[in-house]
Order: structure tokens, then C-alpha cells, then sequence
């Protein structure tokens, strides 16, 4: 299906572009709006914003092994809900993505049952155990674009030190969750006021700071890429910070829902609000603010983590970390971000874009004529509440039930095909 996209706002982080103007698609590629046919379809957008396919570098598709929270099928259905257009399969699967088998098994999938694009990320070490190193070449060779240990933190820093070392010879940056664990110390929230007043363990700041100095004085060594996963700690953001003014390559990410909530929701006691890293103080959530302002911080990631209700449903000590965010992310950061002036819409957008595209090293993101035709199209101002049971996603652990959006994706296009329609 050939058409011109007409009366946009225009919005390419990566070409620099905003202006009003025509994007045209030819045979599911970006084309030249001038070398249309006159008899092309036109959809006129007249007061939305079409934008380069949002990509998300943290999703959890829990595909193979908890198909019950998550599919391929589905969570791609949420990710194209969500105005997302390419998104990273963290490998924390069962069996986990640490072999060139399972990586052929969510590329399989994905191109059977996928909606977007999934991009498989391959394990840092054999099944996350931080113990031995997997195959990092034939992880690369079967189609991994990055690798990771999410969910879990290489203790052991000879062994991060190699893993960084052959992650540079195959060319795929390295997506870290830094945490120590004995500073974590299997707290369940945030140490600080609110952990002494509900007497909860918590797991410091100083835990997910440690291995950020850690990572950074690696990527120095090395002189290889090495991104931080949702960053959640004004002191992470401050090393970040000074470290990329050092030159040092590390990149770090943002998640919706750190940078619009605090550890005083955990008084209510519902596991919706438990993820790792925790939900910190005020402070450190308008650090983050601060650090996607100045681009300390280059990437939103919604570090998308289903689970089941039965799952989450016992005391907060007993549930599992993380919630879900690919159908909320948008909403979130259009609300929070534009709408209350933190970023401007270019800025944001490069956020979901340009960002994650660089630390892919990817020619992805971005509208350069000739390139796939993935596109989001968002409505800047259209007001929504979340209600999670129009979700596709398979699971419902969200803490954004009933939130007030401005903003949102309402339209989704993979290789020129819509996956996602709402005007
Ligand atoms: O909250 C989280 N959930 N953090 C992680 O690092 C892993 C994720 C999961 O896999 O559930
Ligand atoms: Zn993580």
C-alpha cells in the first residue's frame, strides 16, 4: 500500500527536522513525496506529529518459558498499542537467550507471530548466573544486537571485564543492570525515610551507584560502549554525568515510571509499585528529570516486566519485581515530560529514537528516505485514562490504573503497514 502522510508535524531527531510537511511511503519503504504518483492515497494528520518508530531497548517478552504472562504475540501487540515500532527481548526468557538456539527461537516467532520488530538481546553469561561467559560470537552470529544480564548484575568484575573485552570484538554494546547485591542485601524497596517507617528492607542507592562506577571504569579500559539500564538514583546520574563529560561511551536510560513516581506509593503496600531498581525519593526522580534535560540520560526504556496476578498477588516481600509499560510509556512521558515543559517534543522524541538507535548503532529511528517506513504517530494533545483492561498486553501489573494522559500514540506503521490505528 502506497500513501503520503500529509499536514504532520514533522519530527526527525536524527535529520533534525520539524516542520510541517509530507512523508511518503512506496512498497513499505520512506520514498520521496515529490516521486509519488498523483493518484497516491493521502491521509491528512492535521494536528498530530509523525515521528520516527519509537524504539524500546528493555522489554521483557517472557517468550519461551512464562508464556502465560507474555507472548511474543502479545507483548508486540501491546508494543504496537504503545506507538513502539522496534523493541529489545531482554534474555532473561526460560530457557534463557544465553545460546544461538534460543535467539533463533524468538526470531522465529517474532517473524511468525510478531507485530513489531523484535530485536533479540543475547545473555552476558550462561543462564544470568554471572558465572561463566556465554558465546558471545555465536550469540552475534545467530542475530543477539546487544547483551545483558537483566533482571540480574555480573558480580564478578574479571568476568564483566571479559565480557565487555569480546562484546567490543563483535561489535554489540553491552545493556547493564547495575546493582550490588550485597549492598542490595534483598531489600524490596528504597532505603531511605520511607523503608525505616514501614519497615521494610531496602536496597540503597549506593548499590546501583557502586556498579555504575564500576561499568564506567570498565568502558574506560576497554574503550567500549557499555549502556546503563534504568538509571533510578541522583547519584548514578551525577557519575553519568561526569563521566560522559570525560568521553568515557556510557549511555543510560530512563524508565516512565521512575521519573513519575516515588517510594511514598509503597504505603500502600501493592506490589503494582515493586520493581528493581525501586521507586527512589523526590529528589532522585527530578534528578532524572535533570539528567534527560541536559542528556546525561539519552534513553526512555520502559523495562516492560509482565507477570501474572497470581504472581503479584501476595505480600509485597514475596512479589516479583517489575511492571508492565509498553502502553503506558507515551502517555506517561507526554504528560510528564512535555506537557510540564521538561523536554520539548524533538527532545523527547530523540529520547525514544535517536537514543536507543545510537546505542544499537542501528540506521533505525529516524525518516531517511529509502530506510523500512516505520513510523509513530502521535497526538499531542489527546486526553486519555489509562484502563488497563483494554491492554493487549497478557498481563496487568501496572500502577497506572485510572492515570490521566494528555498525549498519546495513535498510530503505529511497521514497513509501511499499519499495526495501529486510532484516528
Ligand atoms: O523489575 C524488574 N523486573 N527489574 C528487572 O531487572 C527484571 C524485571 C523482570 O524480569 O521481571
Ligand atoms: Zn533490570
Amino acid at each position: 500500500m502506497n500513501y503520503i502522510l500529509e499536514n504532520a508535524r514533522v519530527i526527525d531527531p536524527v535529520q533534525n527536522i520539524d516542520s510541517v510537511g509530507d512523508i511518503a511511503v512506496c512498497d513499505g519503504l520512506l520514498a520521496d513525496p515529490a516521486k509519488m504518483p498523483a493518484d497516491t492515497e493521502r491521509i491528512d494528520l492535521k494536528g498530530k506529529v509523525v515521528a520516527p518508530g519509537f524504539i524500546d531497548l528493555h522489554v521483557h517478552l517472557r517468550h519461551p518459558g512464562k508464556t502465560q504472562a507474555e507472548t511474543i504475540h502479545t507483548g508486540t501487540l501491546a508494543a504496537a498499542a504503545g506507538g513502539f515500532t522496534s523493541i529489545v527481548a531482554m534474555p532473561n526468557t526460560s530457557p534463557a537467550a544465553d545460546n544461538p538456539g534460543t535467539i533463533h527461537f524468538v526470531l522465529t516467532h517474532a517473524e511468525r507471530e510478531g507485530v513489531v520488530k523484535v530485536l533479540p538481546c543475547g545473555a552476558m553469561t550462561k543462564n544470568l548466573e554471572g558465572k561463566e561467559m556465554s558465546s558471545i560470537g555465536s550469540l552475534k552470529a545467530a542475530g543477539a544486537v546487544a547483551l545483558s544480564d537483566d533482571g540480574r548484575c555480573v558480580q564478578d568484575h574479571q568476568l564483566m571485564r571479559h565480557i565487555v573485552h569480546y562484546s567490543r570484538t563483535f561489535n554489540l554494546p553491552i545493556l547493564d543492570h547495575c546493582g550490588d547485591l550485597l549492598l542490595e542485601a534483598e531489600g524490596v524497596m528504597h532505603e531511605g525515610e520511607w523503608s525505616v517507617l514501614l519497615g521494610m528492607k531496602g536496597m540503597p542507592s549506593a548499590a546501583e551507584e557502586l556498579m555504575i562506577y564500576r561499568d564506567i571504569i570498565l568502558s574506560r579500559m576497554t574503550n567500549w560502549k557499555i549502556h546503563i539500564q534504568h538509571v533510578s538514583a541522583k547519584e548514578s546520574v551525577a557519575i553519568l554525568r561526569q563521566a560522559r563529560r570525560d568521553g568515557i561511551r556510557v549511555t543510560g536510560e530512563a524508565t516512565p515510571h521512575h521519573i513519575s513516581l516515588t517510594d511514598v506509593e509503597i504505603k500502600r503496600f501493592d506490589s503494582n509499585y515493586k520493581m528493581n531498581p525501586p521507586l527512589r525519593s523526590e529528589e532522585d526522580r527530578l534528578a532524572l528529570l535533570e539528567g534527560l534535560a541536559d542528556d546525561t540520560l539519552t534513553v526512555i526504556a520502559t523495562d516492560h516486566a509482565p507477570h501474572t496476578a497470581t504472581e503479584k498477588m501476595v505480600e509485597f516481600d514475596y512479589a516479583p519485581f517489575g511492571i508492565i509499560g509498553l502502553e503506558t510509556a507515551v502517555q506517561i512521558c507526554m504528560t510528564e515530560l512535555y506537557h510540564k515543559g521538561v523536554l520539548s517534543l524533538p527532545h523527547l522524541i530523540s529520547k525514544l529514537t535517536k537514543g536507543p538507535a545510537e546505542v544499537l548503532g542501528l540506521d533505525i529511528g529516524n525518516l531517511k528516505t529509502g530506510n523500512p517506513a516505520d513510523i509513530t504517530i502521535l497526538d499531542p494533545d489527546r486526553e486519555t485514562v489509562v484502563d488497563p483492561d483494554q491492554f493487549k498486553s497478557k498481563s496487568r501489573n501496572t500502577p497506572f490504573a485510572g492515570y490521566r494522559a494528555k498525549g498519546c500514540a495513535v498510530g503505529t506503521i511497521v514497513n509501511g503497514k499499519f499495526v495501529y490505528k486510532a484516528f
